[in-house]
C-alpha cells in the first residue's frame, strides 16, 4: 500500500525524531530532505556551482550525514535552497522516494505543498527559536561539538528567515497540515501525536 507522511517546519523542531519514529512505528521508508540540500550545500563549499552539484549528486554525497550537520553546511544548504533550479534537480528523486510501495515518511520544508501534496497525512512540526536553538546546541554537544548559544540562535534565526521569504517553494504550512507546536512537548508525546495522526488515517485507531 502506498502512504505518505510529509512532515514540514523549520530547523530543529523535531521533524527528524518524529519522522525516524514514525517510520519505524509502521515500517515505512524515511528520508530526511533536508540532507540533499546540505550535500549540495557541502559541494559549494568545495567550490563548485549550485546547480551543478545539485544535478551531479549521487548517493555518496550522503553516505556520511554527520558531515552534512553542521553549522556552515547548514547555513549554504539554506542559500542553494533558494535557486529553483537547484530544487527542481532534486524533485523527482523525492517524489520518487514518497512513490515506493509500502509507505513513505519524508520531512523538510515543502513537503506537504510541493514535493507531495497530496500525502496522506501532513503536519507541520514547529518550535519556538529559542527552543530549537538549545536542542542544537545539545544535540551538537551529544556529537562532541563546541557550539555558542546566541551563535546557534541567530543561525536559527537566519534560516527561518530564509528559508520561509524565498519566492520558490517556502518554507509554510499546507492548508491541510496538522500543526504540531513541540516547545513544551517531550519527544514521546510529539511522536505519540504523530503516531496517532497516522494511524487515524489509516483507520487502525
Ligand atoms: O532540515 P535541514 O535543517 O537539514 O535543512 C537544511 C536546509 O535545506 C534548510 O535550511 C532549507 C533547505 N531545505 C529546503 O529548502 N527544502 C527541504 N525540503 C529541506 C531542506
Amino acid at each position: 500500500m502506498r502512504f505518505t507522511v510529509a512532515i514540514d517546519g523549520p530547523a530543529a523542531a523535531g521533524k527528524g525524531t518524529i519522522g525516524r519514529a514514525v517510520a519505524d512505528r509502521f515500517g515505512f521508508a524515511h528520508l530526511d530532505t533536508g540532507l540533499l540540500y546540505r550535500a549540495v550545500g557541502a559541494r559549494v563549499l568545495r567550490g563548485e556551482r549550485a546547480i551543478d552539484a545539485a544535478r551531479a549528486l549521487t548517493p555518496e554525497d550522503l553516505s556520511f550525514p554527520d558531515t552534512l550537520r553542521t553549522g556552515e553546511v547548514a547555513q549554504a544548504a539554506s542559500k542553494v535552497a533558494v535557486i529553483p533550479e537547484v530544487r527542481d534537480a532534486l524533485l523527482e528523486f523525492q517524489r520518487a522516494f514518497a512513490h515506493r510501495i509500502g509507505g513513505a515518511v519524508l520531512d523538510g520544508r515543502d513537503i506537504g505543498t510541493v514535493i507531495c501534496p497530496r500525502a496522506e497525512v501532513k503536519l507541520f512540526v514547529t518550535a519556538s527559536a529559542e527552543v530549537r536553538a538549545k536542542r542544537r546546541l545539545d544535540e551538537f554537544a551529544g556529537r562532541g561539538l563546541e557550539a555558542d548559544y546566541d551563535e546557534v540562535l541567530a543561525d536559527v534565526r537566519a534560516r527561518d528567515a530564509r528559508d520561509a521569504e524565498r519566492a520558490t517553494a517556502p518554507m509554510v504550512a499546507a492548508e491541510d497540515a496538522l500543526t504540531l507546536d513541540t516547545s513544551e512537548m517531550t519527544a514521546e508525546a510529539a511522536i505519540a501525536a504523530a503516531i496517532a495522526a497516522v494511524e487515524e488515517k489509516r483507520g487502525t485507531a
